[in-house]
């Protein structure tokens, strides 16, 4: 079955949630959002928030952009997470798909991780990339180890020492990887 913009879902705890393609009017809200994970410095590997030039490379530029919205606890709408797909490399290797994802700390354990991380999957597919690597995955971030994981992730190696903490030390790195021609 095709998957098409906007998907209407729910979240465990009940609360609607839609899927839209993102455009021009998303930049704002998904610049903010992504400002919060740079601060949490436990997930990406900027260690200051980048220019306007640079976040627009990392999130939008030549990517499929897909955001998250839920309505808040006062009714307002919200962004709550966001993924984006592009091909890992170019030219031969274009089929294998990389993608980033986020989840607002107030909406985390909540699936909605799952819900984009199983969007992200159809819609890769549905493009016509044939697997997705994941190149930087903090071995320190567990949430996402495991997410990744039930996704149907297998872990192919560790980048030792590859990113450096904000006490000054150093963690290891892992590279995930999932074939979408058995989905
Ligand atoms: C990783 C991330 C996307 C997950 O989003 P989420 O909406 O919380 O995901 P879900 O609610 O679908 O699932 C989270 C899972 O992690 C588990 N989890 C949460 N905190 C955990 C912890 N400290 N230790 C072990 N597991 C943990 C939850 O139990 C849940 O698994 P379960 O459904 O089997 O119980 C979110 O935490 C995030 O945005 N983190 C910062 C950015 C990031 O890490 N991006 C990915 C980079 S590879």
């Amino acid at each position: 079955m095709s998957l098409t913009f906007p998907v209407e879902a729910k979240l465990k705890v009940g609360s609607p949630v839609q899927l839209v393609l993102s455009d021009n009017q998303y930049i704002v809200p998904l610049r903010d959002l992504y400002h919060m994970i740079v601060d949490e410095g436990t997930s990406y590997p900027h260690d200051r928030f980048p220019n306007q030039d640079d976040f627009m490379d990392y999130w939008f530029r030549g990517k499929s952009t897909v955001a998250a919205y839920v309505p808040d606890r006062a009714s307002a709408v919200t962004m709550a997470g966001a993924f984006y797909l592009k091909p890992n490399w170019p030219g031969r290797a274009r089929q294998v798909a990389n993608a980033g994802f986020i989840v607002a700390p107030d909406w985390r354990n909540k699936g909605l991780g799952w819900l984009l991380g199983a969007t992200m999957l159809a819609y890769a597919k549905q493009l016509g990339y044939r697997s997705v690597i994941f190149n930087l995955v903090f071995s320190e971030n567990v949430p996402a180890r495991r997410l990744w994981g039930k996704l149907g992730f297998k872990e192919l190696g560790v980048i030792p020492g590859a990113v450096r903490k904000n006490d000054g030390a150093y963690q290891d790195s892992v590279i995930m990887f999932r074939s979408l021609l058995e989905q």
